[in-house]
């Protein structure tokens, strides 16, 4: 057994251990963590204390993956909706389809029974009123919410509220490895803005058979490079799990056009290793990690590479 997450994953992070402990699959136990980090408003980038887009909506994604059968489902875009993660599973495991979004992905949750939940945190609506009341004009809040956005994107574009997430990856007692992501997104994203939690290969992976990988932070940069798939890739091709991170992130900092901001990657292999790199980051970040040895889980720090 192993469990890894970032530094957002606290509030529900011990909860999937006691449950990797009791025997479930590392799906159930991981979905089940994550619902918690959804639920508290003290994590300001994933659920119900995320960040809304710029018409002061909530747009959330997820994504689950079993990569013992590489089972995936995603949900992107979600209104309406706290606990996404949830709903990923229920489409992994009810629909032949892979990924569904907005107003479709929220379709699917009323027909299954999950609650319509109101999620715009009130320090979040004010925040993000005070952002784009700063920086329209008074003609532009005339006709706010039909103002033309796409402009004022570069602008209120906020580097302290970054585009994180929470990733949890684990392996069961069978040896069974999963990923599961949430998040909020980008703060103040365009409307419909897609980052790479729900992304497969981008922002998640797992294959039982070599280990996994998730991203957090800057989701444009993993999509143009397929990170998480890139990384499991590389051990079924013989690489240590250093070695298929580093191959990775060579290619995020090659990247040199576009939106470039931090990644933070976490992975893990079949052989109980695990590394969690920060790029184009100011210092280390915290993540959460648990093997059967250690009494408690531990915070620790990442690695810049
Ligand atoms: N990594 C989260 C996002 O880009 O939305």
């Amino acid at each position: 057994m192993i469990l890894l997450a970032n530094c957002e994953a606290e509030a529900g992070f011990s909860e999937s251990i006691a449950d990797l402990k009791n025997g479930k699959s590392a799906v159930d136990a991981l979905v089940r963590g994550i619902g918690f980090v959804e639920a508290d408003p003290k994590v300001r980038s994933v659920g119900y204390g995320g960040w809304p887009n710029m018409l002061g909506v909530m747009e959330c994604d997820a994504g689950v993956m079993d990569g013992t059968t590489r089972a995936v489902g995603t949900v992107a875009a979600v209104p309406r909706t706290l606990h996404v993660a949830a709903l990923a599973c229920e489409v992994m495991r009810r629909l032949p389809h892979v990924m569904l979004t907005g107003e479709g992905a929220r379709r699917f949750a009323d027909e299954i029974g999950f609650n319509s939940d109101e999620m715009l945190y009130p320090d979040s609506k004010r925040v993000w009123w005070e952002k784009l009341d700063g920086l329209m004009t008074e003609e532009q809040k005339g006709t706010f919410p039909d103002t033309p956005l796409a402009g004022l994107l570069g602008a209120i574009t906020d580097p302290e509220r970054v585009r994180d997430t929470t990733v949890f990856l684990g392996q069961d007692q069978t040896g069974g490895i999963a990923t599961v992501t949430s998040t909020s997104g980008w703060a103040w994203k365009y409307p419909g803005r897609v980052g790479d939690s729900p992304i497969p290969g981008a922002g998640f992976y797992a294959d039982s058979r070599y280990g996994a990988a998730a991203c957090t932070h800057t989701g444009e940069m993993t999509m143009r490079s397929a990170t998480a798939h890139a990384i499991v890739h590389g051990m079924k091709c013989g690489l240590s799990l250093d070695d298929a991170i580093q191959s990775a992130a060579d290619d995020l900092l090659a990247l040199d056009t576009g939106f470039i901001g931090e990644v933070v990657i976490h992975a893990l292999d079949t052989h109980g290793n695990h590394r969690v790199v920060n790029l184009h980051g100011q210092g280390t970040v915290a993540y959460w990690f648990w093997e059967p040895s250690m009494a408690a889980p531990e915070k620790r720090q990442s690695q810049p590479i």
